[in-house]
């Protein structure tokens, strides 16, 4: 069984309160519950970390860095302005895959940069809670 830690950053403790329109009904809870059982269907174990503070995450992928085979990584608005996380996803040289739940490259001209993008195997957005069940069927083929 491989093991996958998916990463949400900043706002994404809102979801089901939070632009509904945009990111949909469910709640942050519901969308883990959910990857989980998909998860479990193709023999991937996943954890779930969520933090609002960019430190945090930073510390949270070196303390778990060895104890997953893969990582995803949705990082919110982070995404668009954080080296301090694509330098850490660079650091540790584990297999991260960026996901976002609403198709970024429809939004406002700020979300169309990644800057986390170049460190992460790939990117995958707009299919809403999939992105991330996507995610782990990528890494499937990858490991
Ligand atoms: C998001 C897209 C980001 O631009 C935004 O800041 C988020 C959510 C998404 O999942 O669609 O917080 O990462």
């Amino acid at each position: 069984m491989k093991k996958v830690l998916i990463i949400n950053g900043p706002n994404l403790n809102f979801l089901g309160r939070r632009q509904n329109y945009i990111y949909g009904n469910e709640t942050l809870y519901e969308i883990n519950e959910y990857i989980k059982s998909e998860g479990e269907k193709i023999s991937i174990s996943v954890d779930f970390y969520q933090s609002n503070h960019e430190g945090d995450i930073i510390d949270k992928i070196y303390n778990e860095c060895e104890n997953y085979d893969g990582f995803v990584i949705n990082a919110g608005a982070f995404t668009h302005y954080s080296y301090a996380i694509y330098d850490a996803i660079l650091s540790v040289d584990k297999i991260f895959i960026e996901v976002h739940l609403s198709n970024v490259f429809s939004r406002d001209d700020f979300r169309k940069k990644s800057v986390i993008a170049g460190a992460c195997f790939g990117q995958i957005c707009g299919f809403g809670k999939n992105s991330y069940v996507l995610a782990l069927y990528a890494l499937i083929e990858i490991f």
